[in-house]
């Protein structure tokens, strides 16, 4: 058994429907078991990747997958206030543990929670659970004592009446009680001095007691320097960076139409922006078709080097401009992908970087044609089936015709005999179209014949202007009008601008 099925073979089952999905991302990667050896190596040893091979044959999925394998991130970035020079905020890094330990704090701060027979009687009638008539206990939203009858705020205010605040002890207010309060604030000697004591009344039926000491965490708390979590605990660790911008990359500052002013501005420290690098701080950084941010390279470079890298605002008009935030973590896995063609695109300095420190790995676009292997594709139709959630499971039938085309394709654009595809985006785009097929025809399944259908009609447009027009030159030709050859006399677009590398 190969893949993992629900039949001992291929030949037995009825249709991908039989076919277990491995719950695993990297076992749901087909054709490139050597890699997935390395990029387990890669997420165990934080290593970097450089995936090199044409579009379509599972770099992104392998690239997300590596995430999955990482371990949960320890740590989180903070930018604080810096009252001496708001332009240079201070960063922070705590881990999950300091972070911990700072709820609990917080919680010891939020006072002891008692039940209302702990507290002074006074303190349980004000905040209405106690029966000033007949000194039961009950509900503060029962206004009406259950055990005698009485009201137990008219009995409150009676009792006023009679002694004034007979114990002096309450902030008074002279208005006549008759809801029951949410918090007293009275006074207790502690330890010889007279200290401030605030009841509150919590979850309904349960009183909070917040001490001196309580008081003064709280405000301690609230008063905490002014920060702003730029890069949280809770956070995902696979940061796509494709086509990112400098400023998405590497961060900013963002602008304030007041410049900061400490009044009417937004202060330095709240302006800034991580940047994909950072973000990606103890994750993987992936970066598809690394030419597309050719001069960015050497920043990327450079922040592996150092597993820092500072955030500035980077618009010279803006008033962010001035602020600079030094040493901000950016400790990534760096996961790179691109085809051959753009490989020398690459920055030598950035090559070497991978290459000392990491894994460069050419994909294979094709794989043996074994059992192991047909088993794996079938595994991926039912993937295929699966993620795209609107389509029918295929017959055994289906499956076979697919695999019919892989090894064509296989031998038509890789050159490679007895093999089986990996060009799959291709081939789950047929699996759709096939899909898309059978549930126009309200049929359960799809069948050998939707398949037939999808092969026939699954062309690239290369091909079909090849077909309609024999040649690119007669197709431009033709697609250019007729006035825009009068007044340009253009011959078209020369026809080397049409990308065919993919043949
Ligand atoms: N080796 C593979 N195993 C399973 N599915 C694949 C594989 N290669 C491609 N696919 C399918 O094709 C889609 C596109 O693949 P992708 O990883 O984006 O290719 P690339 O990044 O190399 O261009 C994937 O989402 C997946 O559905
Ligand atoms: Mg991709």
């Amino acid at each position: 058994m190969y893949a993992n099925m629900k039949k001992e073979f291929l030949k037995d089952i009825k249709s991908t429907a039989d076919i277990l999905i491995p719950k695993d991302p990297l076992e749901r990667v087909i054709g490139h078991d050597e890699i997935i050896r390395f990029v387990k190596i890669a997420a165990k040893q934080r290593r970097n990747l450089l995936l090199v091979g044409p579009p379509g044959i599972g770099k992104s999925l392998i690239a997300q997958a590596i995430s999955v394998h990482l371990s949960k991130p320890h740590e989180e970035i903070t930018v604080v206030h810096n009252p001496e020079r708001p332009e240079r905020p201070f960063v922070e890094v705590k881990n999950r543990s300091e972070i911990e330990s700072e709820m609990e704090d917080l919680q010891r701060a939020e006072g002891d929670v008692v039940t209302p027979q702990e507290v002074p009687e006074l303190v349980a009638e004000r905040l209405g659970f106690r029966c000033p008539n007949c000194e039961s206990y009950s509900s503060a939203y029962q206004s009406i004592c259950p055990k005698c009858g009485a009201d137990k705020y008219s009995h409150i205010n009676a009792r006023r009446k009679h002694l004034g605040d007979l114990l002096g002890m309450f902030e008074m207010d002279n208005e006549p009680v008759n809801v029951p309060q949410d918090r007293v604030t009275t006074t207790r000697m502690h330890q010889g001095r007279e200290e401030v004591v605030i009841y509150e009344r919590v979850d309904g039926d349960k009183i909070k007691i917040l001490d001196q000491h309580a008081l003064e965490k709280r405000r301690e708390m609230v008063e905490e320097k002014p920060k702003n979590i730029i890069v949280p605990l809770q956070r995902k660790n696979f940061i796509q960076a494709t086509g990112a911008s400098e400023t998405e990359l590497l961060g900013d500052v963002r602008h304030d139409p007041y410049g900061g002013h400490p009044d009417l501005g937004t202060q330095p420290y709240e302006r800034v922006v991580p940047g994909a690098i950072h973000e990606a701080h103890e994750g993987v950084l992936f970066i598809d078709e690394i030419v597309h941010i050719a001069p960015l390279q050497r920043y990327i470079l450079s922040a592996m080097q150092d597993k820092y890298f500072p955030i500035v605002g980077r618009n010279p008009q803006s008033a962010g401009s001035s602020v600079k935030v030094e040493d901000v973590p950016c400790d990534f896995i760096f996961v790179g992908a691109c085809n051959i063609r753009d490989l020398h695109y690459i920055l030598p300095p950035l090559r070497s970087r991978i290459q000392g420190e990491g894994y460069e790995i050419l994909m294979r676009t094709t794989m043996q044609d074994t059992e192991e292997n047909q088993a794996k594709m079938a595994q991926f139709v039912a993937q295929e089936i699966e993620m795209d959630g609107k389509i029918p499971h295929a017959t055994l039938n289906a499956v076979e015709l697919i695999m019919d085309e892989s090894r064509k394709r296989a031998h038509i654009i890789d050159d490679q005999k007895d093999s089986l595809t990996l060009r799959l985006r291709d081939m789950g785009g047929l699996v759709r179209m096939a899909g898309d097929m059978a549930v126009m025809e309200g049929s359960k399944l799809i069948e050998a014949r939707h398949i037939k259908f999808a092969v026939k009609n699954a062309i690239s447009i290369e091909d079909q202007i090849l077909e309609r027009y024999q040649s690119f030159e007669q197709a431009i030709e033709k697609d250019t009008s007729s006035s825009q050859k009068m007044h340009s006399g253009s011959k078209g677009i020369p026809n080397d601008h049409v990308d065919r590398s993919y043949l």
